[in-house]
């Protein structure tokens, strides 16, 4: 939930002047708040209701992967010159694809999946959580909607179970403060899903689950490393993972695709968008 102790006693005027009011007094300065906030919200932010309006004016429904359309947001890179209106042709894979021949032929240019890893490698932290870092939004590619749990479903075959555990529940994650390693709430969340959103249920109770697991951390460490700076001179290369990934991805010897798990159609859409059925 959007809350936090913190930031609401500094709006009201920090811890010492709250402790000189009465119940009384401290509900009415909350009231107060709260009507500033909605004032905020009405002026510069859309509402859920209004965001729910704009579903009819879109030629695309707002969960599809970033691979199957263009006008998306996507967290995956700068659009290309013509990508306003055409998808774009794309190379050729090789007949047994790799981890790194999609993130070089399908999921380029990954920027935010780069950056995020970079950071939590440049803050020292253990190579599993890097190895998540670098993989954490990989389901948006096929499916935005829930992309947690997609990419995690995708991944699973090939990689720990922490690292999986990580990505699918870094997406509920992502709605709850976590003062301990200043996480925030994101704003670009108001933007996204509405500045008076409240998490549905199922996410409420995977926040729950995942908040009293033991890998609760490696999950939050996502988050914390997320990067929604898009600084776009933070420039990182797949290859700099090359050795990462080699030590943290069963590699299918047929291909990633072609290995009969009950995820390799999941990776054959991925490498072959443009058949057609
Ligand atoms: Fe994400
Ligand atoms: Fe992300």
């Amino acid at each position: 939930m959007k809350f936090n102790v913190e930031k609401i006693l500094s709006a009201l005027g920090g811890k010492e002047v709250v402790a000189k009011m009465d119940s009384e007094g401290r509900a009415e300065a909350l009231e107060v708040l709260r009507v500033q906030e909605l004032a905020e919200c009405i002026l510069h932010q859309k509402t859920v209701s209004q965001i729910d309006e704009e579903i009819s004016t879109r030629t695309f429904r707002k969960g599809v992967g970033t691979l199957y359309c263009v006008g998306a947001a996507t967290p995956f890179g700068v659009r290309q010159a013509n990508e306003d209106l055409f998808v774009q042709r794309l190379p050729k894979m090789p007949q047994k694809p790799g981890l790194i021949d999609y993130f070089k032929l399908r999921f380029f240019p990954a920027h935010h999946l780069l950056r995020s890893a970079d950071l939590a490698l440049k803050a020292g932290m253990d190579e599993e959580i890097v190895f998540a870092c670098l993989l954490h939004d990989l389901g948006q590619v096929i499916m935005k909607t829930d992309h947690g749990w997609w990419g995690a479903q995708l991944l699973e075959p090939y990689v720990s179970e922490k690292v999986s555990f990580a990505i699918r529940y870094h997406q509920a994650l992502r709605f709850f403060p976590d003062d301990s390693v200043n996480y925030e709430y994101p704003k670009d969340y108001n933007a996204i899903f509405g500045c008076d959103y409240e998490p549905p249920p199922y996410i409420m109770d995977a926040y729950q689950y995942c908040r009293n697991h033991r890998w609760y951390m490696a999950a939050r460490l996502i988050t914390v490393n997320d990067d929604y700076a898009f600084n776009p001179y933070h420039d990182v290369e797949i290859d700099k993972f090359t050795d990462i990934i080699g030590r943290n991805f069963n590699h299918p010897k047929e291909g990633l695709g072609f290995d009969n798990t009950s995820v390799a159609h999941m990776w054959r859409s991925i490498a072959m968008p443009d058949t057609p059925l």
